[in-house]
Protein backbone atom coordinates (compact mmCIF):
# COMPACT_ATOMS: atom_id res chain seq x y z
CA UNK A 1 0.00 0.00 0.00
CA UNK A 2 1.35 3.69 -0.51
CA UNK A 3 -0.11 7.04 0.20
CA UNK A 4 -0.14 10.14 -2.20
CA UNK A 5 -0.32 13.71 -0.97
CA UNK A 6 0.91 17.38 -2.25
CA UNK A 7 1.97 18.88 0.97
CA UNK A 8 3.13 22.94 1.96
CA UNK A 9 6.93 23.39 3.69
CA UNK A 10 4.53 23.62 6.75
CA UNK A 11 2.77 20.13 6.24
CA UNK A 12 -0.58 21.57 5.22
CA UNK A 13 -2.81 19.70 3.00
CA UNK A 14 -6.14 21.55 2.94
CA UNK A 15 -8.58 24.12 3.99
CA UNK A 16 -12.39 24.25 4.36
CA UNK A 17 -12.66 21.01 2.85
CA UNK A 18 -10.83 21.57 -0.35
CA UNK A 19 -7.15 21.56 -1.66
CA UNK A 20 -4.66 24.32 -1.05
CA UNK A 21 -4.04 24.68 -4.80
CA UNK A 22 -5.04 24.22 -8.29
CA UNK A 23 -1.65 22.28 -9.68
CA UNK A 24 -2.36 20.72 -13.30
CA UNK A 25 0.83 19.47 -12.98
CA UNK A 26 0.62 17.75 -9.92
CA UNK A 27 -3.29 16.06 -10.86
CA UNK A 28 -1.70 14.44 -13.46
CA UNK A 29 0.80 13.10 -11.44
CA UNK A 30 -2.09 11.73 -9.18
CA UNK A 31 -3.95 10.60 -12.70
CA UNK A 32 -0.81 9.03 -13.32
CA UNK A 33 0.23 6.79 -10.77
CA UNK A 34 -3.27 6.12 -9.59
CA UNK A 35 -5.53 5.46 -12.70
CA UNK A 36 -6.48 1.94 -13.06
CA UNK A 37 -5.54 1.46 -9.43
CA UNK A 38 -7.39 1.57 -5.49
CA UNK A 39 -8.03 4.39 -4.19
CA UNK A 40 -8.52 4.87 -0.43
CA UNK A 41 -10.42 8.38 1.19
CA UNK A 42 -12.12 10.22 3.76
CA UNK A 43 -15.84 10.83 3.37
CA UNK A 44 -14.85 14.44 3.49
CA UNK A 45 -12.38 14.16 0.69
CA UNK A 46 -14.93 11.86 -1.38
CA UNK A 47 -17.41 14.72 -0.86
CA UNK A 48 -15.37 17.33 -2.30
CA UNK A 49 -14.34 15.78 -5.21
CA UNK A 50 -15.56 17.65 -8.12
CA UNK A 51 -16.32 14.05 -10.24
CA UNK A 52 -17.00 11.30 -8.16
CA UNK A 53 -15.76 8.31 -7.75
CA UNK A 54 -12.65 8.89 -9.57
CA UNK A 55 -13.20 7.44 -12.86
CA UNK A 56 -11.01 4.10 -13.85
CA UNK A 57 -10.22 3.74 -10.21
CA UNK A 58 -11.72 1.32 -7.25
CA UNK A 59 -12.58 4.14 -5.00
CA UNK A 60 -12.87 3.12 -1.35
CA UNK A 61 -14.37 5.22 0.82
CA UNK A 62 -13.91 5.35 4.97
CA UNK A 63 -17.02 6.39 6.49
CA UNK A 64 -18.57 6.34 10.35
CA UNK A 65 -21.67 7.26 8.97
CA UNK A 66 -23.65 3.69 7.89
CA UNK A 67 -26.41 6.25 6.01
CA UNK A 68 -23.25 7.11 3.63
CA UNK A 69 -24.34 6.78 -0.11
CA UNK A 70 -21.61 6.59 -2.54
CA UNK A 71 -22.45 5.04 -6.02
CA UNK A 72 -19.81 3.40 -7.43
CA UNK A 73 -17.15 3.22 -4.97
CA UNK A 74 -17.01 0.71 -2.11
CA UNK A 75 -17.58 2.21 1.08
CA UNK A 76 -15.99 1.15 4.49
CA UNK A 77 -16.85 1.71 8.40
CA UNK A 78 -13.45 0.89 10.01
CA UNK A 79 -10.06 -0.05 9.27
CA UNK A 80 -10.82 -4.03 9.36
CA UNK A 81 -13.47 -4.07 6.82
CA UNK A 82 -10.82 -1.79 5.03
CA UNK A 83 -7.81 -4.39 5.64
CA UNK A 84 -10.63 -7.40 4.80
CA UNK A 85 -11.33 -5.71 1.06
CA UNK A 86 -7.70 -4.69 0.22
CA UNK A 87 -6.84 -8.16 0.39
CA UNK A 88 -8.79 -8.51 -2.85
CA UNK A 89 -6.00 -6.06 -4.68
CA UNK A 90 -2.25 -6.23 -5.27
CA UNK A 91 -0.97 -4.10 -2.28
CA UNK A 92 1.25 -1.89 -4.57
CA UNK A 93 -1.86 -1.26 -6.64
CA UNK A 94 -3.59 0.41 -3.29
CA UNK A 95 -3.20 4.66 -2.89
CA UNK A 96 -3.97 6.16 0.29
CA UNK A 97 -5.69 9.31 -1.46
CA UNK A 98 -6.61 11.88 2.56
CA UNK A 99 -7.34 13.37 4.12
CA UNK A 100 -5.33 14.45 7.06
CA UNK A 101 -7.39 11.86 9.16
CA UNK A 102 -6.49 8.59 6.64
CA UNK A 103 -3.14 9.50 6.18
CA UNK A 104 -2.39 10.28 9.65
CA UNK A 105 -3.91 6.44 10.61
CA UNK A 106 -2.40 4.88 7.25
CA UNK A 107 0.92 5.99 6.50
CA UNK A 108 2.51 3.15 9.18
CA UNK A 109 1.09 0.82 7.05
CA UNK A 110 2.46 2.11 3.73
CA UNK A 111 5.60 0.95 1.67
CA UNK A 112 6.12 3.87 0.00
CA UNK A 113 4.76 7.97 -0.09
CA UNK A 114 4.56 9.92 -3.23
CA UNK A 115 4.63 13.15 -1.88
CA UNK A 116 4.28 16.91 -3.65
CA UNK A 117 6.27 19.06 -1.92
CA UNK A 118 5.18 22.64 -2.87
CA UNK A 119 7.96 25.44 -1.63
CA UNK A 120 5.21 27.74 0.04
CA UNK A 121 4.44 28.18 3.90
CA UNK A 122 0.48 27.98 4.19
CA UNK A 123 -0.18 29.30 7.45
CA UNK A 124 -4.07 29.88 6.84
CA UNK A 125 -5.10 25.85 6.42
CA UNK A 126 -7.27 24.14 8.21
CA UNK A 127 -5.68 20.61 7.74
CA UNK A 128 -2.44 18.82 8.37
CA UNK A 129 -0.47 15.72 8.02
CA UNK A 130 2.74 14.23 10.18
CA UNK A 131 5.91 14.81 8.81
CA UNK A 132 6.73 10.96 8.18
CA UNK A 133 10.70 12.43 7.89
CA UNK A 134 10.79 12.79 11.41
CA UNK A 135 10.98 8.96 11.54
CA UNK A 136 13.89 6.83 10.38
CA UNK A 137 12.02 4.03 8.89
CA UNK A 138 11.18 6.60 5.90
CA UNK A 139 13.67 7.53 3.44
CA UNK A 140 13.46 9.48 0.45
CA UNK A 141 14.77 7.16 -2.61
CA UNK A 142 14.01 9.76 -4.98
CA UNK A 143 13.09 13.59 -5.84
CA UNK A 144 12.56 15.30 -9.44
CA UNK A 145 14.02 18.78 -10.23
CA UNK A 146 12.19 21.79 -8.84
CA UNK A 147 9.53 22.84 -11.22
CA UNK A 148 7.24 25.95 -11.53
CA UNK A 149 3.54 26.30 -11.82
CA UNK A 150 0.93 29.42 -11.47
CA UNK A 151 3.86 30.76 -9.42
CA UNK A 152 4.29 27.48 -7.17
CA UNK A 153 7.73 25.85 -6.80
CA UNK A 154 7.32 21.97 -6.12
CA UNK A 155 8.82 19.09 -7.18
CA UNK A 156 7.88 15.11 -6.57
CA UNK A 157 9.27 13.04 -4.28
CA UNK A 158 9.38 9.49 -3.44
CA UNK A 159 10.04 7.62 -0.19
CA UNK A 160 10.14 4.33 1.16
CA UNK A 161 9.08 2.64 4.62
CA UNK A 162 11.82 0.05 6.06
CA UNK A 163 9.31 -0.89 8.83
CA UNK A 164 5.72 -1.59 7.23
CA UNK A 165 3.49 -2.27 10.33
CA UNK A 166 1.07 -5.57 9.78
CA UNK A 167 -2.71 -4.17 10.60
CA UNK A 168 -3.85 -6.08 13.75
CA UNK A 169 -7.27 -5.28 15.53
N1 LIG B 1 -3.17 17.92 -0.52
C1 LIG B 1 -3.61 16.70 -0.75
O1 LIG B 1 -2.91 15.90 -1.37
C2 LIG B 1 -4.96 16.29 -0.24
C3 LIG B 1 -5.45 15.01 -0.52
C4 LIG B 1 -6.69 14.65 -0.02
C5 LIG B 1 -7.42 15.55 0.74
N2 LIG B 1 -6.91 16.78 0.98
C6 LIG B 1 -7.66 17.75 1.79
O2 LIG B 1 -7.82 17.22 3.10
C7 LIG B 1 -9.00 17.80 3.67
C8 LIG B 1 -9.90 16.68 4.19
O3 LIG B 1 -9.20 15.95 5.20
P1 LIG B 1 -9.91 15.52 6.57
O4 LIG B 1 -8.89 14.90 7.45
O5 LIG B 1 -10.69 16.69 7.08
O6 LIG B 1 -11.02 14.49 6.10
P2 LIG B 1 -10.92 13.01 5.43
O7 LIG B 1 -9.73 12.31 5.99
O8 LIG B 1 -11.08 13.11 3.98
O9 LIG B 1 -12.25 12.35 5.97
C9 LIG B 1 -12.44 12.20 7.32
C10 LIG B 1 -13.70 11.36 7.50
O10 LIG B 1 -13.35 9.99 7.54
C11 LIG B 1 -13.91 9.42 8.70
N3 LIG B 1 -12.97 8.45 9.25
C12 LIG B 1 -11.71 8.69 9.69
N4 LIG B 1 -11.14 7.55 10.11
C13 LIG B 1 -12.07 6.58 9.97
C14 LIG B 1 -12.07 5.19 10.26
N5 LIG B 1 -10.99 4.59 10.78
N6 LIG B 1 -13.19 4.49 9.99
C15 LIG B 1 -14.27 5.10 9.45
N7 LIG B 1 -14.32 6.41 9.15
C16 LIG B 1 -13.23 7.15 9.41
C17 LIG B 1 -14.04 10.59 9.67
O11 LIG B 1 -15.01 10.36 10.61
P3 LIG B 1 -14.94 11.26 11.99
O12 LIG B 1 -14.93 12.70 11.59
O13 LIG B 1 -16.16 10.88 12.71
O14 LIG B 1 -13.65 10.85 12.66
C18 LIG B 1 -14.41 11.71 8.78
O15 LIG B 1 -15.82 11.73 8.55
C19 LIG B 1 -9.65 18.61 2.56
O16 LIG B 1 -9.27 19.98 2.69
C20 LIG B 1 -9.05 18.02 1.30
O17 LIG B 1 -9.06 18.92 0.20
C21 LIG B 1 -5.70 17.17 0.52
Amino acid sequence: MNFIVAVTKNYAIGRKNQLLFHLPADLKYFKEKTTGKVVIMGDKTYLSLPKRPLPNRTNIVLTLDKDFKAEGAIVVFNLKQLFEKIKEFNEEDVFVCGGASIYNQLAKYCHKAFITKIDKVVEDADTFVTNIEEFPNWKKISSTETQTENGLDFRFEVFENSRVEEFTE
